[in-house]
């Protein structure tokens, strides 16, 4: 078939799964991208090109959830040496302010240049005469370009989900300018943060010589390509509407009952990564707790970890390490029956997140370096009561809109624990306060408004510009 709108993006919006009957099914996944795009893919009977996460090689296109799903198969070197190794080798740490250190290996690269080449040979063959493209993330910042060499005719749009990092780091990559050069095929590049846009337009004019004005980019071909920030978000009114039924409301009663009925429960949900910053956070909580300001019959703190790229070393470190950390304080400061911290090493479904959000008094959010971070956002959705205290980190994009959160350097642990205790002790007068600024927020600027201005915006670029341009200067070291 062919689409007016197909959005490309590493993986389908599906999992695999194993039904009842112990045939192979595929499940919606959870993540926040399929909201937001569902609405927009659904109008426009849009195709979804994406990798199911494993190496068949047979799969057809098919429908799922009224979906049209395009899958993708990688053989096993390609998920080791495209997605395991310069996706979230390469680009993952050197994005993320080199939290890890990135490693630089040429088969790598190689094999991130095929992935890309095949998903844009995919992505020209289902998209109709003049259709719109959406291009989402880091694994695939090459599609643009490499699209737009196949198929001159479509809107292309590209989103960047993670941070956009300055120049001094970026240019460590030594394929920079093949990847500035991806991005520029498209006509709208989108970011996080308007940090993030202008750092790429700074990359354009001094590494690639194009002559940029504002969020512009002038290439010398005559097109003209946007960067502008579009910060992510959520359902809001959708999740706080989960938060509100009867079963929800039951089931964090029960979870409050089965942690010991604490005066304060601490709540930490993230994708167990290097860069969310957990380690330092429990390790935080637990010197509060030794500094005698509280104790377990007061708080616990649960610690929900969801698995993440566990063939990848640093992950696995990680992993012992947070275990390890988690053993010592619970043998520290646990009693029977009553650890400190409650550790889970799982993924949730919506409804069991949305109790848990409800059951938090304090929601820790403490990233090193996060694009966005939605899970602040889903906390905050959850609270129609306008209560429950935030911390969050100022390195979490999400930082930007939730001025009234305890904003948190996640390095120096002791403003950590100074902002943990603040937050427990804080009156309700003030958690109400703070709750209603940031509700008002995020109820303003949700997922569906995020996708409708970056679509809006994406057909609104101008096209062909009629400036005189420099050519680009020889001098410019090939890459
Ligand atoms: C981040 C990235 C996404 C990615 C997700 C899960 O949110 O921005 O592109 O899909 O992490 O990571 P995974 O490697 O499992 O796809």
């Amino acid at each position: 078939m062919q689409a007016d709108l197909v959005v490309v993006a590493n993986r389908l919006p599906v999992d695999r799964v194993t039904l009842g009957d112990g045939s192979r099914g595929w499940r919606t996944s959870p993540g926040g991208l399929v909201t937001a795009i569902e609405p927009v893919l659904r109008v426009n009977d849009g195709v979804w090109i994406g990798w199911t996460g494993g190496t068949d090689t047979d799969l057809e296109p098919f429908e799922h959830d009224g979906f049209h799903l395009v899958p993708m198969s990688l053989s096993e070197e390609e998920i080791e040496d495209y997605y395991e190794g310069f996706s979230n080798g390469t680009l993952w740490p050197l994005y993320h302010d080199l939290v890890a250190k990135p490693e630089f290996h040429r088969e790598w690269w190689d094999s991130y240049q095929r992935v890309n080449r095949r998903f844009a040979e995919k992505a020209a063959q289902v998209a109709a005469e003049g259709a719109t493209v959406w291009v989402h993330d880091y694994q695939l910042q090459l599609v643009p370009a490499y699209l737009r060499e196949l198929r001159p005719d479509l809107k292309i749009g590209f989103y960047l989900h993670i941070p956009f990092p300055p120049g001094e780091l970026f240019q460590q990559l030594p394929w920079r300018r093949q990847i500035i050069e991806g991005l520029l095929g498209a006509d709208l590049v989108g970011f996080q943060l308007a940090g993030g846009a202008a750092n790429f337009i700074r990359l354009v004019r001094q590494r690639v010589g194009h002559k940029t004005h504002k969020d512009l980019v002038y290439l010398p071909d005559g097109r003209t390509v946007r960067a502008a920030p579009y910060p992510i978000s959520i359902d809001a009114a959708g999740l706080e509407q989960l938060a509100q039924t009867p079963a929800v409301e039951e089931r964090a009663k029960e979870i409050r009952e089965s942690l010991g009925n604490p005066r304060k429960i601490f709540l930490g949900v993230d994708r167990l990564d290097y860069t969310k910053g957990i380690f330092a956070r429990l390790r935080a909580f637990s010197e509060v707790m030794a500094d005698g300001h509280f104790d377990v019959e007061d708080a616990v703190f649960v610690q929900v970890a969801v698995p993440s790229r566990e063939q990848v070393e640093h992950y696995r470190m990680l992993r012992d390490e947070i275990e390890r950390l988690v053993g010592r304080i619970n043998g520290d400061y646990g009693r029977i029956g009553q650890p400190a911290i409650h550790y889970l090493h799982s993924s949730y479904p919506r409804e069991e997140m949305a109790a848990l959000y409800r059951v938090a008094d304090i929601m820790v959010v403490t990233p090193y370096r996060d694009g966005m971070n939605l899970v602040a956002k889903e906390y905050v959705a959850c609270r129609f009561e306008d209560d429950g205290a935030l911390v969050l980190s100022e390195f979490a994009g999400a930082a930007e809109e939730l001025r009234q959160a305890w904003l948190v350097n996640p390095y120096d642990l002791n403003g950590m624990k100074a902002a943990l205790l603040a937050a427990y002790q804080a009156q309700p007068k003030e958690l109400s306060r703070r709750m209603r600024a940031m509700r008002r927020t995020i109820k303003q600027h949700d997922v569906a408004a995020w996708a409708a201005s970056f679509m809006t915006e994406l057909a609104d670029v101008p096209g062909n510009h009629t400036k005189r341009l420099r050519p680009v200067r020889q001098s410019h070291p090939s890459r």
